[in-house]
């Protein structure tokens, strides 16, 4: 099979080209990245001169580009995108244009050049926040509250309307919180571990008490894989690792599992419109599919805590850049 697979450089694409170019020795990949701040070569340093691996710095949404890009793949798989909550209450702009444009102008390319298989990585924050009981389901309403949430629900109607207007092949996935090696620091669970490092607080929005729905990366890579081969179009998949947390409760657990103490965790100023709680039901793709996670969660963390420990310069470079600016705006008065 020949791959484009776009946002390669990020978390999970990264590690989703990996697990293929480990498995699958005859395929070949195109990587189109346009190495955002969260984009990063160095997630890809052991397979970088791969005879099949191939890297194209370039923008989902430049027409021209994606036109030639796509013309002798047979499959696209859709990761790129801006990835986090916070910056896109900051500044929705650009999550439209990447994450609603780029997406249609790939949709549109793929199409043209008879792509036979287009798989949309979503997320299942399209489905919005669940009270204390209930699941969300493949039927479950979209009902977005964030403007990334809200991009990417745009991004999954315009995936369906392919599929019901030109029978597009297309799939569509909905994974929950996904944590693991190379995970920009931004985000709760690499933020706490990295901060937990250099005995700096650890922000716990809110009361701490919203719950996620944690799956490890490489779980999520290898449901992704069986939908590559397995999935039907024209589909959404749910994908989970059954696994909610409260947040105050992985903090607790990180800090405790790193011989630090809890008197680094600080309540801030909740997220505005913050989701309470994500749960996902992924019976579907378990029973049509075969998949189902394997990582235990206290495993993955420890397993991840210590890839964080080994792998310092790794986050330390990011850590010194232009992210302080954004740890000043985003934590400095809260
Ligand atoms: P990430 O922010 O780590 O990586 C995103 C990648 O996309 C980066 O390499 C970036 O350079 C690239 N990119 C951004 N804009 C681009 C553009 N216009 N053209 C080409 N490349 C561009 O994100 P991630 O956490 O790896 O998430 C990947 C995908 O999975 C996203 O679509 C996200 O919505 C979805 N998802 C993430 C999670 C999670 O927990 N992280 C869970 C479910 C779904
Ligand atoms: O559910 C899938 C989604 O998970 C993906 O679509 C997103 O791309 C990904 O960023 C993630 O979104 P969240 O908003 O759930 O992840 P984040 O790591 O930002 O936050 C996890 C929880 O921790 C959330 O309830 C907010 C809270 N939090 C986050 C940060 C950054 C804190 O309490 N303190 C923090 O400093």
């Amino acid at each position: 099979m020949r791959l484009l697979i776009t946002g390669g450089c990020g978390f999970i694409g990264s590690t989703f080209i990996k697990h293929i170019i480990r498995k699958y020795n005859d395929y070949s990949i195109i990587n189109l990245d346009l190495v955002t701040y969260a984009g990063n070569l160095e997630n890809l340093d052991q397979i970088k001169n791969h005879p099949k691996y191939t890297f194209v710095k370039g923008d989902i949404a430049d027409e021209n580009l994606v036109k030639e890009i796509t013309r002798n793949v047979d499959a696209v798989i859709n990761f790129a995108a801006e990835s986090h909550v916070d910056r896109s209450i900051e500044g929705p702009s650009v999550f439209i244009r990447t994450n609603v444009l780029g997406t249609q102008v790939l949709l549109e390319s793929a199409k043209e050049n008879k792509v036979q298989r287009f798989i949309q990585i979503s997320t299942d924050e399209v489905y919005g926040s669940l009270g204390p009981e209930g699941y969300f389901r493949e039927n479950s309403p979209l009902l977005p509250n964030s403007p990334y949430s809200a991009s990417k629900a745009g991004a999954d109607l315009i995936v369906r309307s392919y599929f019901e207007t030109y029978k597009f092949p297309s799939v569509i996935t909905r994974c929950s919180n996904n944590y693991g090696s190379n995970q920009f620091p931004e985000k709760f669970i690499p933020l706490l571990i990295t901060n937990a490092f250099e005995d700096k607080e650890v922000p716990v929005y809110g009361d701490g008490l919203n719950v996620r729905d944690w799956i490890h990366v490489k779980d999520h890579c290898k449901a992704i894989d069986a939908v590559l081969h397995k999935g039907k179009v024209g589909e959404t998949y749910n994908i989970g690792g059954n696994c909610e947390k409260r947040n105050i409760d992985i903090a607790k657990l990180i800090l405790k599992k790193m011989g630090k103490d809890e008197s680094l965790i600080r309540f801030v100023k909740d997220r505005p419109g913050h989701d309470r709680r994500y749960a996902i039901d992924a019976s579907r793709i378990r029973k049509e599919l075969g998949w189902s996670p394997e990582y235990n969660f206290d495993q993955g963390i420890s397993e991840t805590i210590k890839w964080y420990d080994e792998n310092r310069s790794w986050w330390l470079k990011i850590k010194s850049g232009e992210y302080m600016k954004y740890y000043e705006r985003m934590y400095g008065n809260r």
